[in-house]
């Protein structure tokens, strides 16, 4: 990426820079022009017309969201769901995971401190183990140690943070995917520090579930967020555990039937402007590249429900 960037550019394309040298993309970046127009003009149409109105009348760019992100991702647009954060993608990824008492998840001694949270929490509601596996004496998950854990204890789910918070680390995500695509293991990849800074592939991953923010190195708007959902899991039948009527079609009165996209992770109700900020910061990063066809949607192989 970094050949092709033209510096005099990207800071006449930031106002912020006229005014200050911000260094704090791991936490939120500072959001190029193209973001702040399409969200305040969205903002403006929505208070001209009416929010249900402006939405439809922004179909388009709404749909660009989705082609963007899976654009990033080397995925397909229906693999993409939009959310509000991080960890919001990333709950609704866990809560469609069916935990029973004894499930094992398998992680690393790097997760980001809400997923060690969050299976905390699942360890007190459902009886989850929480396997960690050890980091090599140079620091980084041993994936052989990992891969023997796999092995032994199939766990229920395999998570990893690409690039830990703090330290700098990145973990090696795709060797790690070799392990579960070849065991059939669900695996969830935290990129919420590495979209937007690394070539994240989906496929390449090898993962079920992607979550990340578009507010920190994508340069994004606050409030906007991504799930990427393999079409091993869409056709494994994985839904979050609240599914609403975005998600689902409520087909008879005892029964509902989820869509068949990444959809089914989102809810009805979403910010539209930070939709299209967050399409708008997609295409920026992409840097006006020409799009490529999607590569594998992570079709290949199975897991189980
Ligand atoms: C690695 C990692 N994962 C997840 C998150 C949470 O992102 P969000 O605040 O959008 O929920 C962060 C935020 O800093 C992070 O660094």
């Amino acid at each position: 990426m970094t050949a092709t960037l033209d510096l005099d550019r990207l800071r006449s394309d930031t106002p912020g820079c006229a005014s200050r040298i911000h260094f704090n993309n791991a936490g939120a970046a500072l959001m190029p022009r193209p973001v702040l127009d399409a969200m305040t003009e969205h903002l403006e149409l929505e208070a001209e017309i009416g929010g249900y109105e402006a939405a439809d009348a922004r179909q388009d760019r709404v749909h660009d969201f989705y082609a963007a992100t899976a654009e990033l991702l080397g995925c397909s647009a229906h693999n993409v769901a939009f959310a509000p954060s991080a960890t919001d993608a990333y709950a609704r990824a866990l809560s469609s995971i069916p935990f029973a008492s004894g499930d094992v998840i398998l992680t690393t001694q790097d997760d980001y401190i809400s997923n060690q949270i969050a299976f905390l929490s699942l360890r007190k509601r459902f009886g989850v183990e929480v396997v960690h596996a050890p980091n090599r004496p140079e620091g980084g998950v041993d994936v052989h140690a990992m891969a023997k854990s796999m092995e032994e204890r199939r766990p229920r789910l395999v998570a990893v943070t690409h690039v830990p918070t703090n330290s700098g680390l990145v973990q090696p995500v795709a060797e790690i995917g070799r392990h579960c695509r070849r065991l059939d293991l669900p695996y969830l990849v935290d990129a919420c520090q590495s979209v937007g800074q690394y070539r994240v592939d989906a496929g390449e991953i090898g993962c079920d579930f992607l979550s990340a923010t578009c507010r920190k190195f994508l340069r994004g708007p606050r409030g906007s967020g991504f799930l990427f959902v393999s079409d091993r899991a869409l056709g494994a039948g994985y839904e979050p555990l609240f599914i609403d009527m975005r998600g689902a079609h409520w087909v008879e009165f005892e029964r509902y039937a989820p869509v068949e996209t990444a959809a089914r992770f989102e809810d009805w109700e979403f910010s539209y402007a930070n939709v299209l900020g967050a399409a708008a910061a997609a295409r920026y990063a992409r840097g006006g590249r020409a799009r490529r066809s999607p590569a594998s949607c992570a079709r290949a192989g199975s897991i189980h429900l």
